[in-house]
């Protein structure tokens, strides 16, 4: 799917560009580019060293900002594919620095799409997050305006052979900033600070996220907004699995949580349909035909009032099986 196609990836840099940068490079050894675009130079120069430009010829590093529009058209030149990753995704500092995350979130993926609509890219995908939601905080809302901007991109690409959709998922196991690694590091104070004792989250990891965007990269016909079925788990039960000697202590809700994330609200289910791994939310201007693509993808119309939230989920992470997954995935020297 892959080989001889040129690739660059927003964020490059960061936990899901990574993952993604690994496992293109393991399954597509004739990728003819693979463009990492990011701001960070250290970032960069630290992933170069994984990922060295002698031994992966195919990949480049290319400093940039996605509030810059015409650096990321300089760097959009002959790209097939293009991965927007790169956001301000901290949920407290969104809420403190609005303005910012508006200008990264919302103006990168306009920018983004600008670009993408002067050269010829073919197929993009956009990474959101259940916080877009029915959001309640800023970052929230930036990725849903962003989803939106993404879908709707495909009514404007004119005669341009491009589609646009986006991949929506909860919090990834293990990624920067999220709550494992963060407890793997306070578990040695012996106090494991629990914001609501009735929080759950939905739970990716890294590979799940990849593969659902090279899923969207390969399936897509434009404007889907695809949602995996994941489990939830407890916040409580992370923190039994990873400090089960450590005491909970109960620090309350940050700025901008929610007890529960959502992924597929009520008002959705009108344009979500059940596509086995996945549902998908179509949205309600297409240039394709919905019988044709019921037919191809075999998908079933969740029925209406379906919404899908992780406190109401039928899928749980325990405390065992959340032990074998910091295990199998983060930390192989994992003891609790
Ligand atoms: N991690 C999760 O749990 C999770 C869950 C659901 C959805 N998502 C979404 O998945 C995407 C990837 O998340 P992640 O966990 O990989 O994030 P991450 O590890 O924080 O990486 C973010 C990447 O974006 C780059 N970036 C930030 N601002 C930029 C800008 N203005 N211009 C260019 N690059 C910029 C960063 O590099 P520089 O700072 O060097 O620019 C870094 O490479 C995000 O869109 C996020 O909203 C994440």
């Amino acid at each position: 799917m892959l080989n001889n196609k040129s690739i660059l990836i927003t964020g490059g840099t960061g936990s899901l560009g990574k993952e993604l940068t690994k496992t293109i490079l393991e399954n597509w050894p004739n990728v003819r580019r693979l463009v990492i675009y990011s701001r960070d130079e250290q970032k960069q120069f630290q992933m170069a060293q994984e990922f060295p430009e002698h031994k992966y010829p195919a990949i480049r590093y290319f400093i940039g900002d996605v509030r810059d529009l015409e650096r990321l058209k300089r760097a959009f030149t002959d790209i097939d594919y293009v991965i927007h990753a790169a956001a301000m995704k901290h949920v407290h500092i969104a809420e403190y620095n609005p303005d910012e995350c508006v200008k990264t979130n919302i103006g990168g993926a306009e920018n983004v799409i600008k670009a993408c609509l002067s050269s010829n890219v073919s197929r993009v995908v956009a990474l959101s997050t259940d916080k877009a939601c029915a959001p309640i905080n800023l970052y929230g809302a930036t990725k849903l305006t962003s989803d939106k901007l993404f879908i709707a991109a495909n009514n404007i690409r004119g005669k341009q052979d491009i589609k646009f959709s986006v991949v929506r998922y909860g919090n990834v196991m293990g990624s920067n900033g999220s709550v494992i690694p963060f407890f793997m590091n306070k578990k040695s104070e012996g106090v494991l600070p629990i914001t609501d004792p009735n929080m759950t989250r939905f739970n990716i990891s890294l590979k799940g996220g990849v593969e659902m965007v090279l899923h969207a990269l390969d399936e897509a016909w434009g404007g889907e907004l695809y949602v995996p079925k994941i489990p939830s788990y407890k916040i409580t039960d992370v923190a039994e699995a990873i400090g089960p000697n450590c005491k909970q202590e109960i620090v309350g809700i940050r700025p901008g949580e929610k007890i529960h994330e959502e992924m597929i609200t009520a008002s959705d289910s009108f344009t979500t349909y059940d596509l086995g791994k996945y549902y998908v939310i179509l949205p309600q201007v297409t240039n394709w035909n919905l019988e044709d693509y019921v037919k191809e993808f075999k998908a079933e119309k969740v029925p209406v009032g379906f919404s899908y939230n992780s406190g109401e989920n039928e899928e749980w992470e325990t405390v065992q099986t959340l032990r074998s997954l910091i295990k199998e995935h983060l930390y192989p020297d994992f003891e609790a």
